[in-house]
């Protein structure tokens, strides 16, 4: 699991870049969707070759900076929408050949380093952690939702085992004084039994608390089936992941519609229905020594891609319903 500090590089490092531009091949041209923009890593790379477009997305209105940098140079052949992935279906394509959508999910080290944000325990930032277009804040989540809430929050998004001592004393705590990220960490470490001398006690509160502001879990799963809905036929859809609830999603959503069953509900299952993804690779890439040696949050790095075998649009997948109970606590947030 990333640890949710500060890391100790000094600069951004687009994670897989090599790896991710060798699985798209914007050698042979078409239009690229970055999920991602971040500090524009993977866009700038893709339009480096000729005869590429792209859409880039970020929900943070601080990659817009970057992304207008990047227009002097590139102005008709790259666009920047400050919207959040889970909405890509609501770009106003206008039969673009979409040759890969790309997702590097997750958080930038701007984004880490920057104490508006609150992302870090030990960046002095304020107990929030909102990326950007969100509707509350970690600080709102840990003083306002109940004790079984913050349990289930902790447990599921951040595998915490002693989430149900830290949420109890979270309702205690906030009783007296509201709780910001000096005290929240405090109450962390006053309620772990069990102390683990690898990583700092709140990694794992802090990173489900991110992913349940962010409404990482819902925002993914949208953000895959629109994708899978936008690539056109022979294109690829490629997500790097950085924890394992994230890769376990990815690697549902690719196992799912690779394998032999029905992709429409107006295509009846047969032997010869098509599926619509190719799975290229059943293991995940992940980032070489080298890589890990310079960069080391690149370590969680997961690298997973399909290629759509079928020109569909429309397309049957059971993905929302297995992962229903994330999704419930997600929902937790639509009272705050
Ligand atoms: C790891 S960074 C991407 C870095 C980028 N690949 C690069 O090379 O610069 C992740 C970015 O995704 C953005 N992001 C996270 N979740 C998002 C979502 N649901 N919709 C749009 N952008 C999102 C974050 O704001 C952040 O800028």
């Amino acid at each position: 699991m990333e640890a949710t500090i500060v890391p100790k590089v000094q600069k951004h490092y687009p994670v897989l870049l090599k790896e991710i531009i060798s699985v798209i091949s914007p050698q042979h041209g078409g239009t690229f969707i970055d999920c991602t923009f971040g500090q524009g890593g993977y866009t700038k790379k893709i339009l480096e070759f000729k005869n590429t477009n792209v859409i880039a997305l970020d929900r943070d209105i601080e990659s817009a900076k970057i992304a207008n940098q990047l227009k002097e140079n590139f102005e008709d052949r790259y666009i920047f929408k400050n919207i959040k992935f889970s909405q890509l279906n609501n770009l106003k394509l206008k039969n673009e050949n979409i040759r890969g959508v790309i997702f590097d999910l997750g958080y930038s080290y701007t984004q880490i380093k920057d104490p508006q944000k609150g992302l870090s325990f030990d960046a002095g930032g304020k107990l929030n952690m909102q990326l950007g277009l969100n509707s509350y804040s970690a600080e709102d989540a840990i003083n306002k939702l109940n004790e079984k809430e913050l349990e289930k929050i902790f447990k599921f998004f951040g595998d915490e085992k002693e989430g149900k001592y830290i949420a109890r004393n979270i309702i205690k705590e906030r009783l007296k004084n509201k709780i910001d990220t000096k005290s929240l960490v405090e109450i962390i470490d006053k309620s772990k039994r069990r102390k683990n001398f690898k990583v700092h006690n709140a990694t794992k509160v802090f990173q489900a608390l991110r992913i349940f502001v962010n409404k990482e879990i819902s925002e993914l799963i949208f953000g895959l089936i629109n994708a899978a809905k936008v690539l056109k036929k022979d294109g690829i859809l490629a997500v790097v992941t950085f924890h394992s609830l994230e890769d376990k999603i990815v690697k549902y959503f690719f196992k799912s519609l690779s394998e032999k069953k029905s992709i429409s509900r107006y295509v009846p299952v047969t032997e010869q229905a098509e599926n619509l993804f190719k799975l290229i690779e059943k293991k995940a890439i992940i980032p070489s020594d080298q890589e890990i040696n310079e960069n080391l949050p690149s370590r969680s790095a997961k690298l997973r891609y399909v290629k759509k075998k079928i020109d569909f649009y429309d397309f049957e997948t059971d993905i929302l319903n297995q992962f229903k109970k994330l999704i419930e606590i997600e929902n937790f947030g639509d009272k705050l």
